[in-house]
């Protein structure tokens, strides 16, 4: 609650910021040239430079979302099996928000950066350990970070738009949602984000092998809020101009996207303006993180691929800037944000829930299903369905029966008047065709329960 109140009191402060800068006038740093529109501007921060003040000063000044570069990940956290070290990501963690600053978490299943005991388990005792790791990291950092980064890097590169070789997915296919399914439960305050490289090409296997098991998610009630987008270009994985489609296909799936660990072999000024317009083409795209502050800080310092070097602005600083204070006010009033050919937006021609009314001509019904629960919560799928006519607009209320409360919502806006609960259309998902259907979910405290759900569209 402290942090909401909080984020809150920034959300204002940001707002307040903005409103009292003359409309002409342009931000001088990244993260209040991001801000403008609603969005963030990130870096990957690394604890052992926190003692650089150059570092420091630089990464203070300009962003204001970070991801620990490795203090977050299984090896750092979990050293040995049930005994859990924060000391390296709390440092990360403190120097932010002491800073003003949001955290995104990086990371909790991955092949990667496990430890060693880690790598030498296999099967169900290796399954169980990651549903052990995830609570018990998400349990250190419950309500404090703005995203995890749950699952990185599952799937394959090359041709095949499947799955890559690990131990985790030697445990079987289902460990991704079980991975996500743990993270909900552990806490429903943070988006739950999939992270993965070599996506961003609208046209390779693996883009589709992701974005198809994006959309197998959001239609099973699997919880996932985001998709992160690593974007690291180089000569063997170069920048196309349809990275934007695919924040766009991805988006409209109903997940956030972002940008999550930027750097461009060379930083071509270009390019780094391109991909800093592309987010902002896309409403849900909420912001970029750079992988590193300074080229010598970066995993691929060889490259030069960052904003700095030394305590020097590239030009590819001076792109994103700009390309940051050209946008609109807000998300939904950023540039060329052309609809999509998804098929996420094609009504759903299977009306199996069963209404708990008949839809009135040009009206819509409501359904609420359980998808999960556990001890003292659960999760709800609620089915949103158009009459004969198509639906521009809806509103679902039901009123909880026995003290439930809404822990976390997403793609609906939710407001709440004691055990009465009201939840709006995004922007996104307001349009449902004759006969077609959207949905919303969330999850709440208490025992499970299906109230029925009354659906209004003006
Ligand atoms: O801390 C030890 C140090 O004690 C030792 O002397 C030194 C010798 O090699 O290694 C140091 O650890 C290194 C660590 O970075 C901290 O600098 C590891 O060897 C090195 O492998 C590790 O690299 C990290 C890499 O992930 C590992 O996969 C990079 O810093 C980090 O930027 C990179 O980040 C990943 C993202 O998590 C996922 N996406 C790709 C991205 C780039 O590879």
């Amino acid at each position: 609650m402290l942090i909401a109140a909080a984020v809150g009191v920034l959300g204002m402060v940001a707002a307040v910021t903005v409103s009292t800068t003359p409309a002409d006038a342009a931000a001088s740093t990244l993260g209040a040239a991001a801000a403008q529109s609603g969005r963030y501007f990130g870096t990957a921060i690394a604890a052992g430079r926190l003692g650089d003040s150059n570092y420091t000063t630089i990464a203070n000044r300009e962003f204001n979302m970070v991801t620990p570069e490795n203090e977050m990940k299984p090896d750092a956290t979990e050293p040995n099996r049930g005994q859990f070290n924060f000391s390296s990501g709390d440092r990360v963690y403190n120097w932010a928000v002491q800073n003003g600053k949001r955290v995104r978490g990086h990371t909790l299943a991955w092949h990667g950066q496990q430890p060693p005991w880690m790598q030498s388990l296999s099967g169900s005792s290796l399954r169980q350990a990651m549903i052990d790791h995830i609570n018990g990291v998400m349990a250190h950092y419950k309500g404090k970070l703005y995203a995890w980064d749950v699952v990185n890097e599952a799937f394959a590169d090359g041709n095949s738009g499947g799955r890559r070789d690990s131990n985790l997915q030697r445990t079987g296919n289902d460990w991704i949602e079980v991975a996500f399914r743990t993270a909900r439960a552990a806490d429903p305050s943070v988006k739950l984000c999939y992270n993965d490289y070599n996506i961003e090409n609208w046209t390779w296997a693996k883009t589709q092998g992701v974005y198809n098991m994006v959309k197998d998610f959001k239609s099973r009630g699997v919880p996932i809020d985001c998709v992160g987008f690593q974007s690291h270009f180089n000569s063997g994985s170069a920048y196309n101009s349809n990275f934007r489609t695919t924040l766009q296909n991805f988006a409209a799936l109903g997940v956030d996207v972002q940008i999550t660990e930027l750097d461009i072999q060379g930083a071509s000024a270009q390019t780094y303006a391109a991909v800093t317009n592309d987010c902002l083409a896309v409403p849900r795209c909420n912001g970029i993180t750079v992988w590193g502050v300074r080229d010598q800080d970066s995993w691929r310092s060889g490259d030069t691929p960052l904003l700095f070097s030394g305590n020097n602005k590239k030009p590819a600083y001076d792109a994103v800037l700009n390309a940051l204070n050209n946008a609109g006010p807000g998300p939904s009033n950023s540039p060329s944000a052309s609809p999509s050919a998804s098929p996420s937006t094609s009504p759903s021609s299977s009306p199996s829930a069963s209404p708990t009314r008949s839809p009135l001509p040009g009206g819509c019904s409501a359904t609420i299903k359980t998808i999960n629960s556990w001890g003292g919560g659960f999760q709800s799928e609620v089915t949103v369905q158009a009459g004969s006519s198509a639906v521009n607009g809806w509103t679902v209320k039901w009123t909880w029966p026995s003290g439930q409360s809404i822990s976390s919502l997403w793609n609906g806006r939710q407001s709440t008047s004691g055990s009465s609960v009201t939840v709006t259309n995004e922007s996104y998902n307001g349009s449902i065709a004759a006969g077609g259907s959207t949905t919303f979910g969330f999850t709440a405290n208490g025992n499970a329960a299906t109230p029925t759900a009354t659906c209004t569209s003006p």
